[in-house]
């Protein structure tokens, strides 16, 4: 078997870390697993306590909100190993704290959760082996904004879009109504974490198709996943009980995620689904009821 690839958006701390941790242990010698981090200390200290557990992950600088940042990725990736073979994009934010306006907010949000990932995805797909498998980290803050803080109009509108470009411009719709604050008037919520996770998931649904159709490679599984509710620095804040479940470990944060990048090479499912603990749910087309 040749060496595996495997990269990690926002893996020096929370879920990320808990990855990278699991991958390293799945590949041991066969596999170079990338912790990448948008700051070179924290990213650093983050291998060196990996490495004091006997585990050897590369470094690698990455800002998804940079596209040169990006670009330095993937020309490294295609020059020291001419392809890629896990790609987990989990770097995220939740909504700033500060005491800015609401546009602010949802900007600094869409711009990592939504803009980053897909501009990640732009960059780095083409070096995705045959087999390869990548993982969109999305939330079922995703569902909730769906089922139950948008109207019938924009839910139909999520419902209808075919092309990446078609999401994009529902995310570029909702930060033009934070502008203004109409968000509500106009049939969205205010909650852009959520409308972004949203974004991210449906978007997974047509990359994956995109992907499949693509004849020079082969055997590429793309999903979504909500790691369910963990305790991270991003969670902090908030209530055990928060959103109605228990929140969990990193480890257990990581099950989902690592799951779906591990999932064997024959395997032909799961492709563009949405997952929460291992399991699929079409929240989109079906009532399923979902307890994060
Ligand atoms: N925790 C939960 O309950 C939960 C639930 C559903 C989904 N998720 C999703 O799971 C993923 C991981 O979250 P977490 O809970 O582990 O959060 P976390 O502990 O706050 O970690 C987030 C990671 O993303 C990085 N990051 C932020 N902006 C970045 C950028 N522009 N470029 C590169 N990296 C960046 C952070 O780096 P810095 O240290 O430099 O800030 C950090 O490494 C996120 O996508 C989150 O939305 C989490």
């Amino acid at each position: 078997m040749s060496l595996q690839v495997a990269v990690v958006t926002g893996a020096n701390k929370g879920i990320g870390l808990e990855i990278v941790r699991s991958l390293c242990r799945h590949f041991g010698q066969d596999g170079v697993v990338y912790l990448t981090a948008r700051n070179e200390g924290r990213g650093l200290a983050a291998v060196e306590l990996l490495q004091k557990e006997g585990h050897n992950p590369r470094f690698h600088l990455l800002d998804v909100t940079d596209q040169r940042s990006i670009d330095t990725l993937r020309d490294h990736l295609e020059k020291e190993h001419g392809g890629l073979d896990v790609l987990i994009n989990n770097a995220g934010i939740g909504t700033p704290k500060e005491n800015i306006s609401l546009y602010e907010k949802s900007s600094r949000v869409m711009n990592t959760n939504f803009f980053g990932l897909l501009n990640v995805c732009r960059s780095l797909f083409p070096l995705v082996r045959s087999c390869g498998r990548i993982v969109n980290m999305a939330s079922t803050t995703g569902s909730m904004v769906f089922r139950g803080q948008i109207n019938d109009d924009v839910r139909n509108r999520f419902r209808q879009v075919k092309e990446e470009q078609d999401v994009a411009d529902l995310m570029n719709e909702f930060l033009e109504c934070c502008k203004t604050e109409c968000n509500t008037e106009r049939g969205w919520c205010e909650w852009s974490y959520g409308v972004g996770k949203l974004g991210v998931i449906l978007l997974s649904k047509i990359q994956a198709d995109r992907i499949s159709q693509d004849d020079s490679r082969h055997g590429i599984l793309l999903n979504s996943c909500c790691p369910g509710f963990v305790l991270t620095d991003m969670t902090s804040d908030l209530q055990d009980n928060n959103f109605g479940g228990i929140r969990v470990s990193t480890v257990e944060g990581a099950d989902t995620p690592v799951f779906l990048a591990l999932l064997p090479s024959k395997a032909t499912e799961p492709n563009g689904k949405f997952l929460l603990r291992r399991k699929e749910y079409d929240f989109v087309n079906t009532d399923v009821l979902m307890q994060i």
